[in-house]
C-alpha cells in the first residue's frame, strides 16, 4: 500500500544523520531537557526569526494547553477555533480549562473563515486560535484584526504547518504565541511524541519552561501548578536534524501539489488553492469530491492509501456533539466532511509513484463517471 504518509521515507532519507544524532544522545547519558532540547529550541527560534522564543514539550496537544495557561486564560474563558481540525486541537483547550466555540471555515483555504469569527465573538471570548489546516495559512491579517477589536489574544496552531509563509512570513510568528506539534507524521516530526511552542516574549518562554516542568522554579520549587510536558533529547537531536531539511523537504511536497493539481484540473473535483503570496506547507493532499466513498474504496483496492481528514469533523464526534458554542451552525464544514478526501503526500513520493496516483484516479472519474 502507497500510505498517505511515510514516516519511515523520512527516517531512512536522512537515516545517517538521524543515527549519529540518537549516538550522540545515547552516549551523553542525559536523556530529557538536556543540550540537545536547548539546541533545538535556540535552532527552531531562530529558523522562525531572532526576536522570537522556542520551548520544547512532549506533544502538541500539552503545547496548546501551555500557550493558553501561559496567557492566563482558563475556567469560563472562550476561546475561537474551527471544528474542522485534529480533535487535539480542542481536546489541548479543554485541558487549559478553556471552553471552545466552533466558527465555520472558509472553502477556499478550509481554514476558520474571518466573517464567521466574528458572528461568534461574545462576552466571555478572550482568545482565537486559527488551525494552519493541512499545511495552508490561515487568514491572519484579517484574524489579527478581529482580535484588535475585540481585545483577544491570538495562538496559532501551526501543527500542520512548519515553514509555511504568508508573504515571506512565517506561521507561527504572527500571533504572540504558536503551538506546534512534533508528532512523527508531521512535516518536522520525530520518532516519537514532541512538541514546540514559539513566543516572542522572553517573560512567556521562562514561565512555560516552568509550567512544563511542575511549575518548578531554578531551586526546584513549586511557584504555581504545573505539568509534565518535557521533551526529551532523542526527539530533540532528531527534531534538530529534520529542522535542517524542512525547507526542501516542503518544497517537495509544494512540487508533488503542483503536479496533482495540474494534471487532475480537468476532473470534476475541487483541489487544493494554492495560493501566489503563500508558502503552502503540504503536510496533507486533500481533495473534494462526490462519491469519495467510492473513489478512496477504488484507490485502497488498487494499494493506494486514501484517507480521511478527518473521518468527521469535532463537532460531529460523540465526545464533542451538541455541547461547543457554535456547532450547531457550521454548514461550509459539514459540507466538506462529506467530500474530503487524502491522496498521498511525503517528500519521497517518486514521480513514478506520483504519476500512478494520478493515473488511477483519472481511470476512475474514466470509468465510473
Ligand atoms: C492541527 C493539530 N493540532 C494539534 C495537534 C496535536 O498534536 P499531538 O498529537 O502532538 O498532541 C495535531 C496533531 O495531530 C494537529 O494536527
Amino acid at each position: 500500500m502507497i500510505p498517505f504518509g511515510d514516516p519511515s521515507a523520512s527516517y531512512q532519507t536522512h537515516k545517517s544523520e538521524i543515527d549519529q544524532a540518537i549516538k550522540r544522545v545515547l552516549d551523553s547519558g542525559w536523556y530529557v531537557l538536556g543540550t540537545e532540547v536547548n539546541e533545538f529550541e535556540k535552532e527552531f527560534a531562530s529558523f522562525h526569526g531572532k526576536v522570537f522564543h522556542a520551548v520544547g514539550v512532549a506533544n502538541g496537544t500539552d503545547a496548546i494547553a501551555l500557550c493558553l495557561r501561559a496567557l492566563g486564560l482558563g475556567t469560563e474563558d472562550e476561546i475561537i477555533t474551527s471544528s474542522h481540525t485534529a480533535v487535539a486541537t480542542v481536546a489541548g483547550i479543554e485541558q487549559a480549562g478553556c471552553t471552545p466555540v466552533f466558527a465555520d471555515i472558509d472553502p477556499n483555504t478550509r481554514c476558520i473563515d474571518p466573517n464567521s469569527i466574528k458572528g461568534r465573538v461574545g462576552s466571555k471570548t478572550r482568545a482565537i486560535m486559527p488551525v494552519h489546516i493541512y499545511g495552508q495559512p490561515a487568514e491572519m491579517i484579517r484574524i489579527l484584526e478581529i482580535a484588535k477589536t475585540h481585545n483577544l489574544a491570538v495562538i496559532e496552531d501551526c501543527s500542520q504547518a512548519h515553514g509555511a509563509e504568508i508573504r515571506g512570513q512565517k506561521v507561527g510568528t504572527f500571533a504572540d504565541i504558536s503551538a506546534f506539534s512534533c508528532y512523527p507524521t508531521k512535516n518536522l516530526g520525530g520518532t516519537g511524541d514532541g512538541g514546540v511552542i514559539l513566543c516572542r516574549s522572553k517573560e512567556f518562554a521562562e514561565e512555560i519552561k516552568s509550567l512544563r516542568q511542575y511549575g518548578w522554579n531554578e531551586e526546584r520549587v513549586c511557584i504555581t501548578p504545573g505539568f509534565n510536558s518535557r521533551l526529551d533529547e532523542l526527539q530533540a537531536a532528531i527534531l534538530r536534524v529534520k529542522l535542517r531539511h524542512l525547507s526542501d523537504d516542503n518544497s517537495k511536497r509544494r512540487s508533488i501539489a503542483l503536479r496533482y493539481n495540474e494534471e487532475l484540473k480537468d476532473l470534476p473535483i475541487t483541489l487544493p488553492a494554492l495560493a501566489r503570496n503563500q508558502l503552502h506547507a503540504m503536510h496533507l493532499y486533500v481533495i473534494e469530491c462526490d462519491r469519495r466513498n467510492e473513489l478512496m474504496k477504488y484507490l485502497r483496492s488498487h494499494q493506494i492509501g486514501a484517507s480521511l481528514h478527518y473521518p468527521l469533523a469535532v463537532h460531529q464526534q460523540t465526545a464533542y456533539a451538541h455541547r461547543i458554542r457554535g456547532g450547531d451552525n457550521l454548514p461550509v464544514t459539514d459540507q466538506f466532511y462529506e467530500k474530503n478526501l487524502t491522496l498521498p503526500m511525503y517528500p519521497e513520493l517518486s514521480n513514478d509513484t506520483v504519476g500512478h496516483i494520478i493515473s488511477m484516479v483519472q481511470k476512475w472519474f474514466r470509468e465510473e463517471t
